[in-house]
């Protein structure tokens, strides 16, 4: 059987998906999970700083009864020029699957090409697939796990059109969810991204908004969901950030706007006066810790999907 890849949310089906969040739920219940990684190693390349994507990973393997070999980028020779295609054809035969969080989609891309080995994409500049499968997993169980009842909420996302919203519009549109974008005039997703994502929608009846009016967008909404300003790598660019996305930030005001039983999530860390007060990520509405939990449960059923089963 081919090897397969998570790089992208769309490389997954939404039969996949289905299946992964059973599974993951079937982990949660469990005290001890079956050893399907027992004699495997899984290396875990980290090109930027990571606390729940790290330690989730590592945790995970380990309770697979695997190893979860650790690798900041620096350690490796790729940082001294060493090209992604050779570790890739190297690590290949060292370990039997590979976690990669890395500054450029591209390289993960091109690692991914040249290994014989699963490759999982654990956040780039385009995607974070892993952690809108746990967003899901959230919302999924707190709804009855019946994704038909996803399909009746609004789902809101303000704030910037970064690899975690990316990776939800194209989810979105897989799974025919509503799903609106509220971010400022010039941080509108590439039209590439838009195109793609309203294709998908289109064919599963799902819907797709980008707002610039965050009350508007905020308006009856079943989800409100956050993330930095800022993400890993645009630290120049902060300050007229900060300014832009003032409007956007997640506060009381806009919670009010939602319906009562509104959920507030946040993919962590946060930068909490900026895109999220204190209250709010502090409030009854907020559900970012059992969100945060959740990486754990549905990386354990990515690992076993793409790792279990290679060689
Ligand atoms: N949400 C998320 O990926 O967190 P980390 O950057 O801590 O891994
Ligand atoms: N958009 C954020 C997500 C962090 C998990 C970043 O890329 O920094």
């Amino acid at each position: 059987m081919p090897k397969r890849d998570l790089l992208s949310i769309t490389d997954l089906t939404p039969r996949d998906i289905e299946a992964l969040l059973q599974v993951a739920a079937g982990l949660k219940k469990r005290a001890k999970s079956p050893h399907i990684l027992a004699g495997k190693t899984i290396a875990l390349i980290f090109e930027k700083p990571s606390t729940r994507t790290l330690v989730s990973f590592a945790s995970g393997i380990h309770a697979l009864g695997g190893f979860p070999l650790v690798l900041q980028s620096e350690v490796l020779q790729w940082k001294r020029g060493e090209t992604i295609p050779d570790m890739a054809r190297t690590l290949s035969r060292y370990v039997h699957a590979l976690v990669i969080r890395a500054r450029q989609h591209q390289d993960v891309e091109t690692l991914a090409k040249y290994s014989g080995i699963p490759v999982i994409n654990g956040l780039t500049d385009s995607e974070h697939p892993c952690q809108v499968l746990a967003d899901l997993m959230t919302l999924w169980e707190r709804r009855g796990r019946k994704m038909s009842h996803l399909r009746k909420l609004k789902i809101v996302f303000l704030g910037d059109s970064n690899n975690v919203s990316a990776s939800w519009m194209l989810l979105s549109g897989m799974l025919g969810l509503n799903f609106v974008l509220a971010c400022p005039r010039g941080y509108e997703p590439q039209p590439d991204l838009l195109q793609k994502a309203k294709g998908l929608a289109g064919a599963s009846g799902g819907r797709l908004e980008v707002l610039q009016d965050p009350a508007r967008a905020a308006e009856g909404a079943d989800v409100l969901y956050t993330d930095v300003w800022t993400s890993m790598g645009q630290e120049s660019e902060e300050s007229r950030r900060r300014l832009a996305f003032q409007p956007f930030q997640l506060n009381e005001a806009l919670v009010a706007r939602a319906k009562p039983g509104v959920v507030i999530l946040h993919c962590l860390p946060a930068r909490r006066g900026e895109e999220i007060t204190d209250q709010v990520i502090e409030g009854p509405h907020s559900i970012v810790f059992d969100q945060a939990e959740n990486r754990l449960h549905i990386q354990k059923a990515i690992l076993m999907k793409l790792a279990g089963r290679a060689r």
